[in-house]
């Protein structure tokens, strides 16, 4: 629902500006989602089944029995030390460089860091070239900066890409099994657009929740750790903030997220975050120190892959079945979306998600992916959050949606 219409009652003050460009797209897909009669493809949830409940609740009295009161205190901005430090230490270890401490900033999620990205680069106006389609959180968070968008389809030799690389705030990309596509982008488009990146002396940032899904084949290196094994050990000081977070490898619960940038760039986001909301919580981050140091994560991926990989196939072969006259997509490598697109331009997802409500099936119109809205022939389906049979009987539901909104 858009709010664009977000009428006052009152003659109060108005409503800030930002609001008019609005939506509570995700708060409606959330609660779908708690809704047992719907099938809901939509959220971008985790099957919560594989929570390690036993595991974190051991994490959470060992944090309270050694760290005491400090694991309630106020915490300092850029994070807890410890854990701070155990984050740049896997850094380096998956980014295969030396990450510094200065290096590391921990936010509440890493949609808190998409935030403080906004807060510390945008000014109303200023450009984004945003890998297309774009997070919808991403539009989200940087929507009460007023950006503009030009949007990246990778093809990278475009002049008019190249024209606005050097006027751009920063590259937006998902590269490791992108929300909504599941799409890996190649070895060869990462090095190209770093590239570009550097000659245009801007920014990018590489947002990558879904690096531990890797369903079928290896995600490959970052785009972060292509540019860091450019640059001396130490501290990173290149182009690159990227985003990372335990929401998809173990609970988004905790809200544990970080950021890895050059120091200033560190400095100048805990600024912002101070003004956002002093520090994460200290008990989140002091329990997922001690669930990380336990290990038990190593135990817990295979597991969640496996059961994706599971999902993965079961949504696929359904919609191979039942939808494949009306829609074509790629098997995705990783992550948690299968993103379908209509075989006719003039099937509007829009339109077509009445009918799946109808049908008790939702997912998630391509539209509010685009900075436009314009982009309005595909949807994406999550495989992540239903056991197979249930995703089998969401695609039989969206199959007669499409059957009577096709015949409308
Ligand atoms: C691309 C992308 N970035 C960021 C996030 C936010 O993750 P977090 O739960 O760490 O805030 C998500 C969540 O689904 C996402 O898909």
């Amino acid at each position: 629902m858009s709010l664009s219409q977000a009428d006052q009652s009152t003659n109060r003050p108005r409503y800030s500006e930002w609001i008019r460009s609005s939506n509570n797209i995700t708060q409606q897909f959330m609660a779908i989602g708690g809704q047992s009669d719907v099938v809901s493809l939509a959220g971008g949830l985790p099957a919560s089944e594989l929570y390690p409940v036993e595991a974190i609740k051991q994490a959470s009295i060992r944090a309270l029995d050694r760290w005491g009161s400090t694991a309630l205190e106020y915490g300092p901005v850029e994070g807890f030390p410890a854990l701070r430090a155990a984050i740049a230490e896997r850094m380096s270890r998956e980014h295969r460089h030396r990450f510094g401490i200065e290096n590391i900033l921990l936010t509440t999620g890493a949609m808190q860091g998409l935030d403080l990205i906004g807060k510390v680069l945008i000014d109303p106006g200023d450009l984004i070239v945003a890998q297309f389609p774009t997070y919808l959180g991403a539009l989200d968070a940087w929507r009460t900066r007023r950006p503009s968008y030009r949007k990246l389809d990778w093809n990278l030799d475009d002049p008019d890409l190249l024209g606005s690389l050097p006027r751009a705030k920063f590259v937006y990309t998902v590269p490791n099994y992108s929300n909504p596509t599941g799409a890996l982008v190649p070895q060869n488009a990462r090095g190209g657009l770093l590239s570009r990146v550097i000659v245009a002396n801007t920014w990018l940032v590489e947002d990558d929740p879904y690096l531990p899904l890797q369903l079928t084949g290896a995600a490959g290196p970052s785009i972060l750790a292509a540019d860091a094994a450019t640059r001396p050990e130490g501290q990173y000081d290149g182009p690159v903030i990227y985003l990372g977070t335990l929401s998809k490898s173990v609970v988004p619960g905790l809200r544990v997220g970080w950021v890895v940038a050059e120091p200033k760039v560190i400095q100048l986001l805990a600024l912002a975050k101070q003004c956002s909301d002093l520090s994460s919580s200290m008990f989140s981050q002091a329990v997922a120190l001690e669930f990380l140091d336990s290990g038990i994560e190593s135990e817990i991926i295979p597991r969640i892959v496996a059961c994706y990989r599971e999902r993965r196939d079961a949504l696929c072969a359904s919609a191979e079945a039942l939808l494949n006259e009306w829609f074509e997509w790629d098997v995705p490598p990783g992550g948690m979306f299968l993103w379908m697109r209509a075989k006719s331009p003039a099937l509007d997802t829009n339109h077509l998600y009445s009918f799946a409500l109808q049908e008790k099936v939702a997912f998630v119109p391509s539209s509010v992916f685009d900075p436009d809205g314009a982009l309005t022939n595909a949807m994406r389906l999550n495989f992540t959050r239903n056991v197979p049979d249930r995703l089998e009987e969401g695609v039989r539901r969206l199959r007669r949606a499409v059957e009577r909104y096709l015949s409308s």
